[in-house]
């Protein structure tokens, strides 16, 4: 099928070749909460990184079709090296993610040489590969507090390692990068959304300034998001962190009201259904990792994975 006819297709007829192209690809498709809408129609599980590295792990389909970015489908492929995973888009990066390289990462560690490394899984894999073990939003704090010694590089977002530093004693030495989509956000204007709506909590990602996280009720990742709402009494919120969220949450909390302060990403908006379409079509964007990069990147996540898993360096 050619690029014009998909152009002129429906959404509905784009949903309709998709699942019949993943049943004849024998494909799961995962989707990232920051997804658009659109792509939870089509999306086998629609999570949080943490959840989605699960799902992709334990899947025996032949084709994993990530909804998400590039870390997160290169994260799939170490997990499941068998398994051929496909990135829709080619503009899917993470400029979080480009802020750590290899070079950077030497540097540090030549400066600290008795300190772990912590990656967060948004990084690079070539990043994982030298790292003792990786971590997402969710379980920060644990992994950090589960790697042996005193003393961590944490890397890349300097927002979610000083949150992890307010939780735990090990000395964390910060690396200079963030995400823009959430560090573009401010407590001034922050406040002015909660006069807005007055009684309303403020759910936070690790991913913003310490100052927005000072102001909120609840700070947690993607996938804590939708659990704290449905436990807590109040039935406004306030969602500080990618817009999709918002809409996720409203979703699947119908009853409750979410109110967002928030910033697009373009990286996980550049997906599309026409993309992912082609991308079943023609089996592209496949990903493709160094054997070694892989070995030793899954030994940082399998740690995360089991955090049992002795440390010896
Ligand atoms: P979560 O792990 O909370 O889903 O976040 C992923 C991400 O890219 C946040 O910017
Ligand atoms: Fe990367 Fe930030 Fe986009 Fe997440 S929201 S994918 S960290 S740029």
């Amino acid at each position: 099928m050619g690029e014009q006819l998909e152009s002129q297709m429906s959404d509905e007829k784009l949903i309709e070749l998709i699942l019949e192209l993943k049943k004849q690809r024998n494909a799961i498709i995962l989707a990232h909460n920051y997804q658009d809408p659109s792509m939870f129609k089509i999306a086998d599980f629609v999570g949080d990184s943490l959840g989605l590295s699960r799902k992709a792990m334990e899947t025996s389909a032949d084709v994993i079709l990530f909804c998400g970015v590039k870390f997160m489908a290169e994260t799939a492929k170490i997990l499941n090296p068998a398994k051929k995973v496909l990135l829709p888009s080619f503009a899917a990066g993470c400029s979080l993610a480009d802020m750590a390289t290899v070079e950077q990462l030497a540097e540090v560690k030549a400066k600290h040489p008795h300190a772990a490394v912590v990656s967060y899984v948004n990084t690079n894999a070539d990043i994982k590969a030298m790292s003792d073990m990786c971590c997402t939003s969710s379980n920060a704090v644990d992994v950090v507090n589960a790697v042996g010694g005193q003393e961590e590089i944490f890397l890349p977002d300097k927002n979610l390692g000083r949150y992890v530093q307010s939780k735990t004693d090990k000395k964390i030495i910060l690396w200079d990068g963030h995400c823009f989509v959430h560090d573009k956000l401010d407590a001034e204007t922050l406040r002015r959304v909660k006069l807005e709506h007055p009684g309303a909590k403020v759910i936070a990602h690790p991913e913003a300034k310490s100052e927005i996280l000072a102001e909120a009720d609840h700070v947690c990742g993607t996938g804590g998001m939708a659990s704290f709402a449905n436990s807590n009494g109040n039935s406004d919120f306030i969602v500080v962190t990618e817009c999709g969220m918002t809409s996720r949450l409203q979703e699947e909390l119908p009853e409750k009201n979410f109110y967002s302060f928030c910033n697009v990403c373009p990286f996980m908006k550049s997906n599309s259904l026409r993309l992912v379409a082609r991308s079943l079509m023609l089996m592209q964007h496949e990903i493709e990792l160094d054997a070694q990069v892989m070995v030793k990147a899954r030994r940082a996540l399998d740690r995360m994975m089991g955090i049992k898993v002795s440390l010896e360096k």
